[in-house]
């Protein structure tokens, strides 16, 4: 099996000109788009797609691990109507898909995170349930299995007060006609198992956050001098929820071209990638490495930004 085969089913969002990205395309036909968030070893979801061969399903995973089973699974079983992305879904949902988009939402067993000081962790909190209510279609469902009834309660509370879903069903032990690794190993167990439906009934506004197709990059008129760049590891910089860090700074042999490995936060989002210094016939620019794509997020671009100014202050 060659990498291109492999690879083939899973979606590069960083590489996309245009947000949120444009599923018919990439599938090659309109049909109903359907996400399963957190597939772990995606047997759910292959199953479900062997089951429903008209529908468009997309998978979203934040385990490189997981990823790579999943993949090899799907290569082997030869389907052709999955799409995966490894990405957190609390940010990606939001970015990738559009208003009014997804027929169906599923989540099998999320990281309950159960204690007080881990609840940012969620996944399932007012602000996703946000996005949920704008990328669902309207009379579209989100089904939730997991094997913590207080959470699923918690959840049924959310969407609830959303204003935006009524809920459908709240059922204990339900039988599925799918099942999955973490919902067999509880049933082993003797687990109670909580599934909850709810339908969207009305569409919420969200904030999608990253920005235009240009990578970003800045201008410098005069040179810079090589201990100013140096000087910037461990810069740290906060404005507006956008913050950004220089974590290490690198130089080629003639001190001339800069890499600073920069990491960047927009709310709770994180990414690490590469800026280059480096000079050109009328100064110097500061632009993203290509090696690694960032996101074009608002923190990215002041990282840009803010690193360009410092430096063309101290322009020589
Ligand atoms: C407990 S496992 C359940 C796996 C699978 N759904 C099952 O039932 O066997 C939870 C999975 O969700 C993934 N996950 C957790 N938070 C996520 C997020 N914000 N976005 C995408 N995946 C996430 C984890 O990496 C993990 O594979």
């Amino acid at each position: 099996m060659t990498f291109a085969e492999l690879f083939k089913y899973e979606i590069k969002p960083h590489q996309a000109e245009t947000f949120p990205l444009n599923w018919e395309e990439i599938f090659r036909r309109p049909a109903p788009l359907v996400l399963e968030i957190g597939f772990g070893n995606g047997e759910f979801l292959i199953e479900w797609a062997r089951r429903n061969p008209d529908w468009n399903l997309v998978g979203m995973e934040l385990s490189l691990e997981s990823m790579e089973r999943a993949l090899k699974r799907i290569q082997a079983e030869g389907l052709s109507n999955i799409r995966l992305i490894r990405d957190n879904a609390k940010f990606a949902v939001r970015e990738l898909f559009g208003e009014s988009t997804l027929d169906y939402v599923i989540m099998n067993f999320p990281d309950p995170w159960p204690k007080e000081r881990h609840r940012h962790r969620r996944t399932l909190n007012a602000g996703f349930i946000r996005t949920l209510a704008n990328v669902l279609k309207k009379g579209a469902t989100f089904e939730l299995t997991t094997d913590q009834g207080w959470y699923a309660e918690n959840a049924s509370e959310l969407f609830s007060a959303s204003g935006a879903f009524e809920v459908l069903e709240f059922r204990r032990n339900l039988h599925r006609p799918i099942s999955t690794k973490y919902e067999r190993k509880w049933l082993k167990l003797g687990r109670d198992i909580f599934n909850l439906k709810v339908v969207k009934r009305n569409t919420l506004d969200v904030g999608r956050i990253i920005e235009g197709k240009k990578m970003p990059h800045f201008i410098l008129p005069g040179n810079v001098d090589s201990q100013q760049v140096f000087s910037l590891k461990d810069f740290f910089h906060k404005e507006d929820g956008k913050v950004f860090a220089v974590k290490e700074v690198f130089a080629d042999s003639t001190r001339a071209v800069f890499l600073l490995k920069v990491v960047s936060t927009d709310d709770d989002y994180s990414q690490t990638f590469y800026l280059v210094v480096a000079p050109r016939s009328d100064g110097y620019i500061v632009k993203i490495d290509q090696g690694v794509q960032p996101y074009r997020t608002p923190a990215v671009k002041l990282a840009v930004r803010k690193i360009g100014e410092i430096l063309s202050q101290e322009a020589q």
